[in-house]
């Protein structure tokens, strides 16, 4: 039976918990989030509570990877219910910082390249910057051994695993396979927006990615695939497609036409009744 955790909401607290761990040699495992918390977030948690003793997970909704008209302002927060869910799945420490965590003169920026540009980055440049800024914030507080992060935002996994190495911070980054609901729809805090209509639409997503991933590995063409399920995703009711692209799985480089000898990831990113859905998948 898990013992329920601590609530911190200062840098103070924070510290003097994780420091009495690491004096007692343990390993402190840690788990960004946004709340609004779903299985695929305990999934983070159940990983790395494999590589880990003291399991930290944080809520904050960071501002600086929201631009102006995304949904800042009506992001869904459901604290108490998180708080629970993270005490079921193990959890030791939630770390939901009070206010704002960027000072009054906050001043510094990081530019992301490598993994981070194009795909998300060619529709919402401001992302990664305010994502590098705030993991990077994070990690520097709570100090982890090993951080855990979904496959669901694959370009963010390994632009954090670049950036944590760039900047020679001492973590070692896990990724968490995508965990989906009964249909194959990769869970997200955001798929609470959908109305009936909108979530049997959303449902399709992965359907078609998985055939465009299967067509590609068949004829290894990766023009006709993509082509076919930008198709298919309009025709199910997606009102925009972003892009179906096909990347090298390591450095994120665009492969347009064929595939090569590494291992490639096909990316979705696609509109549906105003929420934008990101899923991903590999190719064999
Ligand atoms: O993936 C998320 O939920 C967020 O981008 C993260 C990593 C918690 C940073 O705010």
């Amino acid at each position: 039976m898990s013992t329920a955790p601590f609530i911190v909401t200062t840098q103070d607290q924070l510290r003097a918990q994780i420091q009495a761990w690491k004096m007692q040699g343990e390993r402190i495992g840690f788990v960004p989030t946004m709340g609004a918390l779903h299985a695929g977030h305990l999934s983070l948690i159940h990983q790395a509570k494999q590589h880990a003793d003291k399991i930290v997970a944080s809520i904050y909704i960071n501002p600086t990877q929201f631009s102006e008209g995304e949904d800042l302002g009506t992001y869904p927060r459901s604290e108490e219910k998180d708080a629970k869910m993270l005490c079921e799945a193990g959890c030791d420490l939630i770390y939901i910082p009070t206010g704002s965590l960027y000072g009054e003169h906050h001043a510094t920026s990081l530019h992301v390249g490598g993994a981070a540009l194009g795909l998300e980055t060619d529709y919402r440049p401001h992302f990664f910057g305010g994502v590098a800024l705030i993991v990077t914030k994070l990690l520097n507080r709570v100090q982890p051994d090993v951080a855990v992060f979904g496959e669901k935002d694959y370009q963010q996994l390994l632009t954090i695993r670049r950036i944590t190495s760039d900047l020679d911070i001492p973590v070692e980054i896990f990724g968490a396979p995508i965990v989906r609901e009964n249909d194959g729809l990769a869970m997200s805090s955001r798929n609470q927006y959908f109305d009936t209509k909108g979530r049997a639409i959303a449902g399709q997503l992965n359907i078609i990615m998985r055939s465009c991933a299967q067509e590609i590995s068949e004829t290894r063409n990766i023009k006709h695939a993509t082509d076919t399920a930008i198709d298919a995703l309009l025709e199910a009711g997606f009102t925009s497609v972003d892009y179906v692209s096909v990347a090298d799985a390591v450095s994120l480089e665009v492969l347009p036409h064929s595939l090569g000898d590494n291992e490639a990831r096909l990316l979705i990113a696609a509109t549906c009744k105003g929420v934008r859905l990101i899923d991903n998948c590999a190719i064999d």
